[in-house]
């Protein structure tokens, strides 16, 4: 259950996403844990970059128990989301990497938002951490292709930090199996040097792709 909702402190109003933890429904391949904990978890992965590619997401207690709250990005309605979705934004170059980090089983269209500025944000994130290969996404363009300097970069910081500081964060949300299994994720784009091909075992592509 998705609910648009509004938070409010002592100086300010804003907009927000809440997905409450007791209106998942069971999914056979995300067994463990909560939806929302791997939103917030792909939401740590992200601030941990620095590319800013997920909307700040917290776990907290709403009116329907807790669950994910997500700050709500006014995107730019006007652009088409398959056209984005095909184009060399760098945002999306960005967002393709951190998809491969964290697994993402479902980058479809309408989990993009394409900022004014030209910043593109993603959304939805609550199939990602899978142990097994399950990327599941639109932004395949650059597959095959090496990794550009930025990537790199990226990468070895959030090596370091998943031993340290962010792993511990990530292990109150996923499995202890499931935080390794990111570390290796980086490790192997780190020594392949490429953003990874379909792997062949699961649909390459989201269905519905909007
Ligand atoms: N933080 C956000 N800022 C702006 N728009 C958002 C945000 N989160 C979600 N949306 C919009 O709301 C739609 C539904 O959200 P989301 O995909 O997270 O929920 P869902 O329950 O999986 O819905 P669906 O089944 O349609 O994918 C998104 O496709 C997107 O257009
Ligand atoms: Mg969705």
């Amino acid at each position: 259950m998705t609910l648009l909702a509004e938070i409010n402190t002592d100086d300010e109003i804003a907009e927000c996403v809440y997905k409450p933890i007791a209106g998942e429904r069971p999914l056979w391949d995300f067994p463990d844990g909560t939806l929302a904990g791997r939103e917030v978890a792909t939401y740590l992965v992200s601030a941990a970059t620095g590319w800013q590619v997920v909307p700040p997401t917290v776990l907290r207690d709403g009116p329907f128990g807790p669950g994910m709250v997500q700050l709500w990005m006014d995107g730019d309605p006007t652009v088409d989301l398959l056209d984005l979705a095909r184009s060399d934004r760098p945002a999306l170059r960005r967002m393709a990497v951190l998809d491969v980090v964290v697994n993402n089983a479902d980058r479809k269209g309408g989990h993009l938002i394409p900022m004014p500025d030209g910043h593109v944000y993603g959304v939805d994130h609550g199939v990602c951490f899978s142990t097994d290969p399950k990327l599941r996404t639109l932004l395949w363009r650059w597959a095959g292709r090496p990794l550009n300097e930025e990537a790199v970069e990226m990468l070895e910081l959030l090596s370091n930090e998943l031993y340290g500081d962010l792993g511990a964060a990530l292990e109150e949300h996923l499995t202890l199996t499931e935080v390794r299994k990111t570390r290796t994720r980086v490790a192997t784009l780190l020594r392949t040097g490429i953003h990874p091909e379909p792997s062949g075992e699961w649909p390459a592509l989201p269905w519905p792709p909007i």
